[in-house]
Formats: C-alpha cells, structure tokens, sequence
C-alpha cells in the first residue's frame, strides 16, 4: 500500500471524513489523481491488490477505511490499444472480471465507487451522424466493439450500470498538459506518421479530473458521459500543437481505409452528449477553451521560460 495521507512530507489533510482509496498508481490517471489529492489536501492510499483478486481488495479496504473507492486501473494497451487484440484473456481479466470484481466489493462493503472507463464503445451512425452535433447519451447502449477493448468496456458496463454504488465516468481521447506522457492522445497523434482528421469528444484531464474528485465528494452515481462539451477534429488538435508549441511540426493526413490497413481493430469516432455533466458542473469550459488554457498556454508558456 502506498499512503499519501500525511505521512511523507504530503500537506496535512484539510478534507476530514474523506479517504480515498485509489486502483491504478502506475497509471496515467490513477496517477494524476494522487497528485490532486496531495494537492487538495485530501487523505488516500493507492491498492496494493489486484482487480481480479477478492480478497487483496478486501485487505486493502480494511487497511485504509476508504470513504470513498477510486478505480482507474484497466488493461488500456501498449503503445496502444491494439495489443488487447493479442491478449484477450489478460484484457478480460482486468477490464471485465476485474472491473465487476471491485464494483462487488465496493457494493457490499457500501462504497462509493468512481469508475474511469471510456466512450470508446459508440461510432456514429445514421441517429448521430458526423458533424450533426448530436451525441450519444448516458442512456444510449454501445454501438461499437469493433476492437476487444472496446467489447469488454461496452460488455461490462451494461452489468456494473446495475450497480447503485458506482459513477461510471466514460473518459475519450485525453488531452493534458504533460505532453510528453505516452497516454496523452497529443503525444499520440504527434508521433503517428500519418493520422485520419475526424471530429471527436475528448476529455481534458487537468479540467475533469478534479471535476471527478468533486462528483465523488456529491456521491454521484450512474454513467456520465466525461468529455468537455463539443468536439475537437485531429487537425484542429495538431494545429493548436504547432501554434502554441512547436511552430516547425507538419503533419500528413490518411483516410479511414487507409488507416485500417495499419491497424489490428478498428477505431471508433464519436460525439458524446455531455449535457448531464454541464447541467451538474456549468462552470465546464468547451472543448477548445479548456484545451487552450490547460494543456496549451501552460505549455506556451513554459516553452517561452525555456528559450528566454
Ligand atoms: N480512450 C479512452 O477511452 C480512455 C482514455 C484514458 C483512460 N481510459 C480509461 O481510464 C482507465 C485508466 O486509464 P489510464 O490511461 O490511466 O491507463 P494506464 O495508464 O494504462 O494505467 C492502467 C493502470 O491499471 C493498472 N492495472 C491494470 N490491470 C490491473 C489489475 N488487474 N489490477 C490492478 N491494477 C491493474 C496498471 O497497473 P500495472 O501496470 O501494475 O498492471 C496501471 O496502473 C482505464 O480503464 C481506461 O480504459 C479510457
């Protein structure tokens, strides 16, 4: 168990009554979300447990005494997603029977339990098509697996929606200030030879994340469509990259077919309706606005520090 309550130099706890234990330390969010604990003052305690095992979840719960369970743990794949093609079993056992698993145990130990998952499980289609501005709901079932990733994140909510303790966060594409991490859809689209150019929900991460902290302190439950309202296309994304960091990055683009040649499953694109979010948290910026102002400027920013 790895504590950040105090102990190790952490600012002293301001939050009485919460604790928050947290699944994904490794991770990407799992690790950012730590660093807003630590910076809100909030107790928590990362799992040493695994998903798929019962009753290291139940030690680490007895450890820590969590008010509150934070999953941001999942098979996600590297460098990307297609490597849940060639390990279905491993994808299976976190993102299914471990995601239902922790959804259990929170559920009879009478835990609030925030679960980071995806919206990659819709494609548009003839009700929400490209460009239309109409999204998918929080009460529209998935529409795509055409990757195994996608499947079991689509299979699994269905059953873990049943469960009235858990606030299902469907996460797309983030975007954060540190580019240079290796789950930062930037990152991503940066290093790719060539990228499609579709308009799509993301999620900024240095906006929602603590966003989530908050839903967990309202005890929110049920699916939330986590994205910031409207859409970013790939271009639109790699243009404000080579206007606020990197004036000389060029980029080429490809087709959909052409990108399928490249690929092991196929990608999906999609608008999510984030209305429900925007009615709970109105202060949420558009997608654009908050990208520019957490993940670009700051980077502007920094980029001026480091040439002065
Ligand atoms: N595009 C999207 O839709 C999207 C984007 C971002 C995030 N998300 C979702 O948000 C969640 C977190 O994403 P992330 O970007 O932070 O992922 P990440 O950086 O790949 O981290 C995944 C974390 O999960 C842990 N983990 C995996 N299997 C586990 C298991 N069975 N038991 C315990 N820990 C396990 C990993 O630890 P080990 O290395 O020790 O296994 C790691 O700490 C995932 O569910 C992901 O699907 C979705």
């Amino acid at each position: 168990m790895v504590s950040g309550d105090g102990a190790n130099g952490n600012p002293k706890p301001l939050a009485p009554g919460l604790k928050f234990l947290i699944y994904g330390r490794t991770g990407c969010i799992g690790g950012l979300l730590g660093k807003i604990c630590e910076a809100q003052g909030i107790s928590f305690a990362y799992g040493s447990g695994r998903l798929e095992n019962r009753e290291s979840l139940l030690n680490d719960i007895a450890a820590v005494q969590p008010s509150h369970v934070f999953n941001a743990a999942g098979a996600t794949g590297r460098p990307h997603v297609d490597w849940c093609e060639f390990n279905k079993t491993e994808t299976i056992r976190s993102n299914v029977i471990g995601a239902l698993n922790i959804a259990d145990v929170c559920s009879q130990k009478g835990l609030p339990l925030i679960f980071y998952s995806t919206g990659c499980m819709f494609d548009y289609d003839s009700d929400h098509p490209i460009g239309s501005g109409i999204g998918f709901t929080e009460n529209d079932a998935s529409n795509y697996s055409g990757s195994f990733f996608s499947k079991t994140k689509g299979m699994v909510e269905e059953l873990i929606k049943n469960f009235k303790n858990v606030c299902i966060l469907r996460v797309r594409m983030p975007l954060f200030s540190d580019l240079t991490h290796h789950r930062n859809f930037i990152k991503k689209i940066t290093g790719y030879e060539r990228v499609v150019n579709i308009p799509n929900s993301m999620t900024v991460l240095d906006e929602l994340l603590p966003i989530s902290i908050e839903m967990a302190k309202r005890n929110l439950t049920g699916i939330w469509n986590f994205t910031n309202p409207g859409v970013l296309t790939h271009n639109e994304v790699l243009e404000m990259y080579r206007d606020y960091v990197d004036p000389n990055f060029t980029w080429k683009n490809f087709s959909l077919e052409e990108q399928a040649k490249v690929l092991a499953a196929p990608r999906c694109n999609n608008e999510l309706d984030s209305t429900k979010l925007k009615k709970e948290f109105p202060e949420i910026l558009p997608i654009k606005e908050s990208a520019i102002k957490y993940v670009f400027e700051p980077n502007k920013k920094k980029n001026k520090i480091n040439l002065a």
